[in-house]
């Protein structure tokens, strides 16, 4: 059981990952994708590695999850950890008789001997809750609407493979940046590692980022732009980050008024630079549109697939104190 969430200051041996700001220095970034390489050349090489023979891996996830679940459970699985995955948390778990996050946290941990514990939850302080139940480390794949670290850490790895000189980087985010926690994690971790940076904001009027995050990355020296409209901004654009419009937090009607808000397409995008990505943490719905899929500048798939080597990396450096 842990009191609080400590920043990695130069190692991630046996820490939680439930917020970016935990990362303090560059230099743990480099470490970090570094081993991602490291993992990423193992995978394509078919070699399964024993980093982790004998430990076990637990995931719990209270909302749905296609990438997150299946590239942490084949990181566990590719670094020869067993793994334990409750089959639905909500009505399979006694969850559904009432039973607290914190208790199943610690029943989990009991049942299963797990080493390290992956959790989703709806909830902003889901995984600060787990830490200060469990005596194992948490690694949040998703908190409420407030942290999403594991996505963030890959997305900046996709644009580092992008681009080698991060500095004076105009990346552009469009979408749902009120509810979205992807946008909120991601920015963060950018303002740590890209000097004269520019972040343009672009959102439905009503979905703008939250007052908190734009004082935050102000605060640290980044330029912050709102925009209503994507063709203004997008012909200077570096990295047009685009995410979904979170229905889930929506009524019918709600959803319905701001749906279809944005689609970037072939046409949109001949106004864009050859030289760029989009990205997307996906899942998409209609906002990006297929027919662009094939554009070399699409980096979304190769995205989700750098979300294994990350994580790998992560469960690695979390559980071992020397990873080669
Ligand atoms: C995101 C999430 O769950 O926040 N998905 C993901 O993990 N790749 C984005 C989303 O659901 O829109």
């Amino acid at each position: 059981m842990r009191s609080q969430i400590k920043p990695f200051n130069g190692s991630f041996f046996h820490k939680d990952v439930v917020s970016v700001e935990q990362f303090t220095e560059r230099r743990e970034i480099d470490k970090l994708f570094k081993i991602a390489r490291l993992m990423k050349r193992s995978v394509e090489g078919k070699r399964k590695r024993s980093d982790l023979q004998g430990y076990c891996i637990a995931e719990l996830f209270y909302q749905p999850s296609t990438r997150t679940f299946t590239s942490f459970l084949s990181a566990a699985q590719r670094l020869g950890a067993s793994y334990i995955v409750p089959l639905n948390e909500m009505t399979d778990t006694s969850v559904a008789k009432g039973e607290s996050l914190s208790d199943t946290v610690r029943t989990l941990e009991e049942t299963t001997a797990a080493d390290l514990i992956v959790l989703r939850h709806p909830e902003d302080d889901a995984a600060e809750k787990a830490v200060f139940a469990a005596k194992v480390p948490i690694i949040s794949a998703g908190s409420g609407k407030k942290e999403h670290p594991t996505q963030a850490i890959l997305d900046l790895y996709t644009i580092s493979e992008s681009f080698t000189d991060l500095s004076g980087l105009e990346v552009t985010i469009v979408g749902d940046l009120k509810n979205g926690r992807t946008i909120r994690s991601l920015s963060k971790l950018l303002v740590l590692v890209c000097r004269g940076l520019t972040l343009n904001f672009v959102s439905p009027k009503g979905l703008e980022a939250p007052e908190e995050l734009v004082a935050y990355l102000k605060d640290r020296k980044t330029t912050v732009k709102g925009f209503n409209n994507l063709r203004e901004i997008l012909p200077k654009t570096d990295v047009l980050y685009v995410t979904r419009i979170q229905k889930e937090w929506f009524t019918p009607e709600e959803y319905l008024k701001v749906k279809g808000s944005y689609v970037v397409d072939r046409e949109l995008m001949k106004k864009a630079k050859k030289k760029m990505i989009v990205m997307h943490p996906l899942p998409r719905v209609d906002e990006i549109s297929v027919d662009f899929d094939n554009d070399p500048r699409a980096a979304y798939f190769r995205q989700m697939r750098n979300g294994l080597y990350v994580r790998m990396a992560l469960l690695a450096l979390i559980l071992k104190r020397q990873v080669k």
